[in-house]
């Protein structure tokens, strides 16, 4: 793609607020200088908002204010005026019912403090799951000047001379726990080996997928993604960061001009490389509803099906973020989708570069970290689109950490109306239910949780386990966390609360699964889908007030991305009416 630079100078979008002598003028501007900031700083130089996502309770952000001092650093050195703002974090550890309930709101109060104040440029300081794509969706909404730069992943974690993932073991050890491998004391010391240091997970979780994203979209510099929290080179990463936003204000070089559907196909290919997360999935489409580019769940299956997943990372492989940043990080993976023809190289970055030009030269220093396509994890990553009588509207596998020989699969549904009703019922040795049959969850999707939680790879019952038994079909509206694995069918649309098929899924009704042909059938006839569907009540009650009852009313389908019906689309930065 080619990119004009815009004119420079020219007066930026910040001098509607500080810009000349009036007494609104003065009222802005002479209220900032209570900080102590010299005049000539007001000048017309580019104002670069550093959008930190730091908090106490969002633990993966929890030393983005310290890395926030080298952005500054960066801004000043380049000649603009850094002014931090804290912003709405969601963080996945903390927030309940699910983080992924406030993504849209975090994205909606982000843009409104981007456009609603004297912002040339965005640093997006973020981290954890949702505040990735929240703080993307907003910069996507207002198409201001906006730069990436993540916490970076937490060093590996170690238990007894094993490396010990963020997520991936907790599922595995809990499981281990219940199948009486593993005592609950031994669990409890593996606690806080899992987290060795600040950052977000450190196996390819959602965060780090959503950091690869942010990279492979253009939106972050090249190399961003892997470095640990902790390295230097994250600082220097912070630093380099700042310098850039300055020229890309000055540049005019804006979201519309990185985010394009070629740059959402890399990222989408980028996802199938790395064996990234599913929740990729929800937030690159939500992204690219705020950018007005099309993207549908057919372009996830088109782009990402010939993919092979050749990072070998926890949960779809062995090692972890703090080896993939050693063997050359995102930079290496994306050369070898150049190389294989599956990378729009023109695509344009937040250097000015187009994406080619920053990867191309990117070497590998360890081929058991991000192995030779002969030795991929699977030739066929990417994301798996199931469609079928049971998902009208498609819904979501990652073959990299499904289970081959259940990739097609019959079996005997037994049904859980809720989590609740999964809670009450799994750990119970009378439940009709062994590993043959194929567990189905209902009213966990956007609006039937609220929110679309994270539990979709429902545990095992305790008496498969027993047997030695690790997986088994999974199905529900609901979504996975990224650390998790196995052959879990997710975001089924429409969800049960909306009067999908899956609402009406029976104990004892029979479905097939067949991920070579994207398929995903109840073995019922449509005259008895219909009628089964004509008497169906929706058990799930619209909440009273409040944001959960916006959210209720507004949020769209997981198929869509279940971004808020109202805040599709790109409404500019216009600055609105002065107050006084
Ligand atoms: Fe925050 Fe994993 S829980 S990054």
């Amino acid at each position: 793609m080619t990119f004009k630079p815009a004119e420079w100078p020219r007066k930026l979008r910040s001098q509607h607020w500080y810009g000349g002598n009036s007494r609104d003028t003065i009222y802005h501007r002479g209220w900032l200088k209570n900080q102590g900031y010299p005049h000539d700083l007001f000048d017309g130089r580019p104002v670069i908002g550093i959008l930190n996502t730091w908090s106490d309770l969002t633990p993966c952000n929890g030393h983005l204010r310290e890395l926030a001092e080298k952005v500054k650093a960066g801004i000043w050195e380049a000649g603009g005026f850094p002014v931090e703002v804290p912003v709405f974090s969601a963080s996945e550890n903390t927030f309940r019912p699910t983080a992924m309930m406030y993504r849209n709101l975090a994205a909606m109060a982000v843009e409104e403090a981007m456009r609603g104040q004297p912002i040339d440029g965005a640093v997006l300081m973020v981290g954890c799951d949702k505040t990735t794509p929240s703080l993307l969706m907003a910069a996507a909404s207002t198409d201001i000047p906006s730069i990436v730069v993540t916490g970076g992943p937490m060093l590996n974690g170690w238990f007894r001379g094993e490396r010990i993932g963020s997520g991936t073991h907790l599922w595995k050890f809990s499981e281990a726990v219940k199948a009486g491998e593993m005592t609950q004391d031994e669990f409890l010391e593996a606690e806080q080996a899992m987290s060795r240091s600040s950052g977000t997970c450190n196996t390819m979780g959602t965060a780090s997928t959503m950091a690869s994203m942010a990279e492979a979209l253009g939106m972050a510099l090249s190399g961003n993604a892997a470095i640990p929290a902790v390295d230097s080179r994250r600082r220097v990463m912070a630093q380099m960061t700042g310098r850039r936003i300055v020229q890309m204000v000055k540049d005019d070089l804006k979201p519309s001009d990185i985010m394009t559907k070629e740059a959402f196909e890399n990222a989408i290919r980028c996802n199938g490389a790395i064996g990234g997360s599913t929740n990729a999935v929800v937030h690159l489409l939500a992204m690219a509803g705020r950018t007005g580019v099309e993207l549908t769940l057919d372009d996830w299956d088109r782009c990402g099906r010939d993919v092979a997943t050749i990072v070998n990372l926890m949960p779809s492989g062995k090692y972890l973020m703090e080896e993939f940043f050693y063997a050359g990080g995102l930079p290496v993976v994306l050369k070898h989708l150049g190389e294989a023809g599956l990378l729009h190289k023109n695509a344009l970055t937040v250097s000015g570069d187009t994406i080619w030009d920053e990867v191309k030269d990117a070497k590998n220093w360890n081929e058991d970290v991000i192995l030779p396509v002969e030795k991929a994890l699977t030739q066929q990553g990417g994301i798996a689109v199931l469609k079928g009588n049971l998902a009208p509207l498609g819904a979501v596998l990652k073959p990299s950490a499904a289970s081959p020989h259940l990739m097609q699969h019959r079996g005997r549904a037994v049904v859980f109306e809720d989590i609740d009703d999964y809670k009450a019922r799994i750990n119970d040795d009378a439940l009709d239910i062994d590993e043959t049959c194929i567990m189905v969850m209902k009213n966990c999707g956007p609006k039937g949780y609220p929110g679309m939680a994270e539990v979709g790879n429902m545990g095992l019952p305790p008496k498969v386990l027993k047997k030695g038994i690790t997986d088994m079909v999974r199905i529900s509206d609901a979504r996975m966390s990224g650390t998790a694995y196995g052959t879990v069918v997710l975001h089924t649309s429409p969800e049960a609360a909306r009067g999908g098929p899956l609402a009406i899924v029976r104990s004892g009704d029979w479905i097939e699964l067949d991920v070579p042909n994207r398929r995903l059938h109840l073995d019922l006839s449509d005259e008895e889908i219909a009628a089964r569907l004509a008497e169906w009540k929706n058990p799930v009650e619209p909440p009273a007030s409040g944001y959960a009852r916006m959210f209720h009313e507004h949020v769209e389908g997981a198929d869509t991305g279940a971004d808020f019906d109202f805040l599709k689309g790109c409404r500019g930065s216009e600055v609105g009416r002065d107050s006084h």
